[in-house]
């Protein structure tokens, strides 16, 4: 958990004291036996969340960053920008708003220690962009799961517009470097020279890092991806009047025009729709459901999911509720629906990538093939999530072939699916995606490790709870 001064971090809530003691915590899920129902809010888009507390800390004034409970992985981000100097006050009369006085892009400070990034890829990558640039060498290090993921591919783009970047060569992959990751210094005179990158994969946060890198050159930055992932780093450049423009997967960022200069902003974030999709899924699973999700985000480059579940015949709709910045926000509405098998590939893969593990439990609950495939990116996250997910759909009774870029689910629609119990594999969004399959077994279930949840969603069971779902927290009994 990062530690966040002056502020009272989220904690997986409901653990009891002795589970907290421990550190690990089960969840217990119990079928479901009516329908859920209820208007419910998620918290603030991670993603969104990541890059306001990023830009706040760069633009020259106060700026006011409010969207509900951060979880851990953007505390990481904050907690990175008070180590180089930036000051974040949360006001006591307004406990969901945090207050970010920004340093400008000239004003950060070397940390006096590592960097840690927790469980935070996001943070770590996006981080890389701008310490690229800085006069001061700086150490990023993670947990277990994060040292273990790729960086090459952020560090190859800004070593070539003369940045600094060395890691930890991957002994599983060669041409690989993992964190502990050290950065800079960017030498006296030098500045980041023009950079013109084709990126091999999709990937927002290499994307980000770069156009990040961009701010502190003094030439042009074009950035090319091979499909569109989410650009809500590009957005908000655009709202802090960056020269920026972007003609399909193509961006240009004009360092020469650039002023140099970002001004103080305001933001509520909107909902993160990474972490409403298990609520929707939830309530297409279960009978005669009805739950709305409030001010979620709907960017197109982030609601693939929603377009994959309309084909398969769910009852969903997103009611559209104005702008923040530049962000679509709109309630989400799902219904318990008899859903059909869909497929996932080509370019909805980067629109979806968050949302593979719950897309598969609601293939083990539709009639027929879903087939997932060109998702190859899934087994770099948090964990190898199509391995992951194949052995959680088969702990529940539920065929499935693995592929090595997808899988193909064979779903169980007229029955309910066979107790288990599963490990989340230290990865949050398997620990809740098992937890809504879970609703739908014949009998309870127990999902081990789950205190990941706290990365993303730090509320989730008492929001499973308060649509009608009986969730225990219990401390964990170690493997089955
Ligand atoms: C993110 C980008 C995606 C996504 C991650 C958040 C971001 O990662 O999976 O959860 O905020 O930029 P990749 O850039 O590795 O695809």
């Amino acid at each position: 958990m990062p530690r966040v001064r002056g502020l009272e971090l989220p904690r997986f809530e409901s653990r009891s004291r002795s589970a907290r003691a421990l550190g690990v915590t089960d969840l217990v899920v119990f079928p479901s036996e009516r329908p859920l129902m209820g208007s419910v809010p998620v918290p603030g888009d991670k993603s969104i969340a990541h890059r306001a507390i990023l830009f706040a800390g760069l633009t020259e004034g106060r700026c006011e960053v409010r969207g509900g409970t951060l979880g851990a992985d953007n505390l990481s981000t904050l907690a990175a920008l008070q180590a180089m100097g930036v000051q974040v006050d949360k006001p006591v009369d307004s406990p969901d708003t945090l207050v970010i006085s920004g340093v400008g892009l000239d004003g950060l400070k070397a940390p006096s220690q590592p960097i840690d990034c927790g469980n935070s890829g996001t943070t770590m990558r996006l981080l890389c962009g701008v310490l690229a640039a800085q006069r001061f060498r700086t150490t990023l290090v993670g947990d277990a799961s994060l040292s273990r993921r790729p960086m090459e591919r952020v560090a190859r783009p800004l070593r070539q517009r003369g940045a600094r970047i060395e890691g930890r060569l991957d002994p599983r992959r060669v041409g690989e470097i993992t964190a502990p990751l050290e950065i800079g210094p960017l030498p006296k005179p030098h500045v980041l020279s023009t950079l013109e990158y084709e990126m091999p994969i999709a990937s927002a946060q290499v994307k980000s890092a770069i156009l990040l890198s961009g701010l502190w050159s003094d030439g042009s930055t074009y950035v090319r991806e091979p499909q569109v992932s989410r650009d809500h780093t590009e957005r908000f450049l655009l709202a802090l009047g960056v020269p920026l423009e972007t003609i399909g997967p193509m961006i240009q960022l004009d360092g020469a025009t650039f002023s140099g200069k970002l001004p103080p902003f305001s933001i509520t974030v909107p909902g993160d729709p990474s972490s409403a999709a298990f609520l929707i899924a939830a309530a297409i699973m279960i009978p005669n459901s009805r739950v709305t999700v409030r001010r979620v985000g709907t960017n197109p480059t982030r609601t693939g999911l929603y377009e994959v579940l309309r084909d398969m015949g769910a009852s969903i709709a997103i009611e559209p509720h104005g702008e923040e910045l530049g962000e679509p926000v709109g309630h989400l509405h799902a219904m318990g629906s008899n859903i059909s098998g869909g497929r996932l590939g080509g370019e909805l893969v980067a629109r979806a990538i968050d949302e593979v593990p719950i897309l598969c439990a609601l293939a083990a609950r539709a009639k027929g093939i879903t087939t997932i495939e060109d998702a190859t990116e899934l087994r770099v996250k948090e964990s190898d999530r199509i391995a992951t997910m194949a052995r959680v759909l088969r702990a529940f009774g539920v065929n499935c072939e693995e592929r090595p870029d997808g899988m193909i689910v064979e779903g169980i629609p007229d029955k309910p699916l066979q107790r288990a119990e599963v490990s989340s594999e230290g990865d949050h969004r398997i620990a809740m995606a098992s937890a809504v399959l879970s609703l739908c077994a014949d009998g309870p279930c127990r999902v081990r490790d789950v205190d990941n949840i706290g990365t993303s969603f730090p509320r989730f069971v008492g929001t499973l709870r308060a649509l009608g779902a009986r969730v225990d927290v219990e401390q964990s009994r170690g493997a089955a």
